[in-house]
């Protein structure tokens, strides 16, 4: 999240938001329906909730600071009426966690109401134009300008609602997926550019949704249109004229070639069911996750090693823990395809641009499809002319729409902030391609298939017994996590895991780099988790002996125990699979250190789940 903290920095001035959105239009009460559909985006932001619904000729909007339950609890959203309307659950980094700036925003006179997830970033400008013609500010979000524009352009130059958005959008720099309510009208507009915005269909209840993500309304339909930058929507709901889609330049003439598509998720595998939290769900639905995610189309999986091995320059690009699955399988494609692959920092992709040409292959890693840095990476590899290939979670997402080719990894909706199903699905696939690139994708499979028949284990022997270590180590200030060749990733994904959900301060590093600084902060207790692979334990015993010379609490992850361990966790040895069992301890010691610290691990503060912020 370096790259997320110095954005931030930068942008001081402003309030950043990643949040979710849903409108609903449909016979039922839209509150009640709303209500359901915005716990379902929660994942997205939790500092603030709000609603607007419309009945007869009234906009009722109602909003308020903290989790959506306990507004829920004091503002009653279930009282709204009428059958159209939107909420909005709201993540700001710093700064406005107030009533005043949670969404929906109002115009003016009252009549336009706004739901907004991106970022305005000529917002300042605006205000100061708006405010020249008479129009006055409550909150201190950028998103207020827009149902101020709207209603300007309605008031002032006369036009329509759906004229008066579009005129308004034109004007935004920046990003943006919003829903737009009107008190004068009974259909409802969405529009997006750089933000993410699905349209949910249930033709058979002729009711109709637009939101963030395809979990919002998971439990009312399964037909879907995804739309793209600049697209808005009308949403009638009538069952002659259900909907309507346009370019945001061109409202005359109807994008007819708008693809539905089904969703085969079930609503089960959005619901935390009998979990106490989505983590854990999570973690757990890896006893099925990594298999699933290796049973793709002969044909795909051919097209993909063609296109890595006809390569001049294959780079993996991701964020975070997508980030470090490239990592992993850039000693994978080395070792076993004994290929070179670039791995590059989404972020950081665009500085490898004078090595970009039409015959060099960009490899895209991403559970959500949206994080902006990729999104950007995919962007500059193109208008270089490079081949592109996606392997990603979320069908549909922007850049399953970019890229060339798409691999799914399958493994069903993550909810949790936390990536934890998605990285040992993206470790399998990749392992799967290297070995498909050596001629050996049935020995890759094999490989695979063999650790997974020890997930279960790893997981149900990990839940039990790491809950005491947790305790015990909960109060500690720092981790530091080593591990040699395949392990070095592993061991900086283990850290993440442990900094972005128990907020204790947690580092990875290649196990020989320690004695070249780090060492210095060792001393009496300070834990280490040393993962120990067949072929590098030797080396790696070695500087854990180095730590706990210096007072360090081992903990040893490994096949075998060995004195140096103050602590053991048995890992079956599994070949080139071994992070994908490794991992499995690190994320439920992670999960187990958040709640002995008394934090929910499904609500990490300061992180969203798609990071849609540069
Ligand atoms: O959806 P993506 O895989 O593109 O997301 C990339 C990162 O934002 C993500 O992995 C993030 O680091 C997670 N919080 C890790 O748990």
């Amino acid at each position: 999240m370096g790259g997320l903290w110095l954005v931030i920095a930068n942008i001081e001035s402003k309030v950043i938001f990643m949040c979710g959105i849903v409108g609903y239009k449909g016979k039922r009460k839209a509150s009640e329906v709303l209500l359901r559909c915005i716990k379902n985006l929660e994942y997205r932001g939790y500092d603030s909730v709000g609603m607007v619904t419309k009945d007869d000729k009234s906009l009722h909007v109602r909003k308020n600071v903290g989790k959506i339950d306990e507004v829920d609890k004091t503002e009653h959203f279930e009282q709204l009426n009428g059958n159209i309307g939107a909420a909005h659950s709201r993540w700001a980094t710093h700064g406005g966690v107030t009533k005043l700036n949670a969404h929906p925003h109002l115009s003016n006179d009252g009549k336009i109401a706004v739901v907004h997830n991106g970022i305005v970033e000529n917002y300042q400008e605006l205000k100061e134009f708006l405010k020249k013609e008479g129009f006055e500010f409550k909150s201190q979000t950028d998103t207020e300008v827009i149902p101020n524009l709207i209603e300007y352009y309605i008031i002032k130059e006369r036009n329509g609602l759906k004229d008066a958005v579009q005129k308004s959008l034109a004007r935004i720099e920046g990003s943006f997926a919003v829903v737009v309510i009107s008190q004068e009208e009974d259909w409802m507009i969405a529009a997006r550019r750089g933000s993410p915005l699905v349209l949910g269909i249930n033709k058979k209840e002729n009711e109709y949704f637009a939101a963030s993500d395809v979990p919002a309304f998971l439990e009312y339909c399964r037909d879907v249109i995804y739309l793209d930058d600049d697209e808005l929507a009308i949403v009638y709901s009538n069952s002659n004229n259900p909907y309507e889609i346009f370019r945001l330049n061109d409202l005359t003439n109807i994008i007819s070639k708008k693809e539905i598509k089904r969703i085969d998720w079930s609503v089960d595998q959005a619901k935390k069911g009998k979990y106490s939290h989505f983590m854990l769900k999570e973690i757990t639905e890896q006893k099925y996750t990594i298999r699933t995610a290796i049973e793709q189309d002969h044909e795909l999986i051919a097209k993909v090693t063609a296109a890595i091995k006809n390569a001049h320059g294959v780079f993996f690009v991701g964020c975070g823990t997508s980030y470090h699955a490239c990592v992993s399988a850039s000693y994978i494609f080395a070792h076993v395809a004994k290929r070179h692959v670039n791995v590059v920092l989404a972020s950081e992709f665009r500085n490898h641009e004078n090595f970009l040409k039409k015959e060099t292959l960009v490899v895209a890693v991403s559970q959500s499809g949206e994080t902006a840095d990729l999104l950007d990476a995919v962007k500059t590899a193109k208008a270089h002319g490079c081949k592109t290939i996606a392997i990603v979670n979320v069908m549909g997402s922007t850049l399953t729409r970019l890229c060339d080719t798409s691999v799914m990894m399958n493994s069903g909706p993550e909810i949790c902030v936390l990536s934890t199903k998605s990285y040992t699905s993206q470790l399998a696939l990749l392992l799967l391609f290297a070995y498909s690139s050596a001629g050996r994708l049935e020995d890759g499979k094999k490989i695979i298939l063999e650790a997974c028949k020890h997930v279960d284990k790893v997981i149900d022997d990990s839940l039990e017994k790491l809950k005491p270590l947790a305790e015990k180590l909960h109060k500690q200030h720092d981790f530091f996590l080593i591990g040699r060749d395949l392990a070095y990733p592993s061991a900086l994904e283990g850290a993440l895991k442990i900094k972005e959900v128990s907020y204790i301060h947690a580092e990875g590093f290649a196990g020989a780099e320690l004695k070249h600084g780090t060492i210095a902060l060792i001393e009496k207790g300070v834990p280490c988790i040393a993962i120990v692979t067949k072929s590098t334990e030797k080396m790696i015993l070695s500087n854990a002996m180095e730590v706990k010379a210096r007072g360090g609490f081992i903990i040893g992850i490994g096949n075998e125990p060995n004195e140096v361990f103050d602590y053991f966790i048995q890992v079956p040895a599994a070949s080139d699979a071994d992070p994908i069992l490794m991992i499995l301890p690190i994320q439920i010691l992670a999960y187990h250190l958040a709640l002995a610290r008394g934090f929910d691990p499904d609500f990490p503060k300061n992180l969203a789940k798609s990071v849609t912020v540069r």
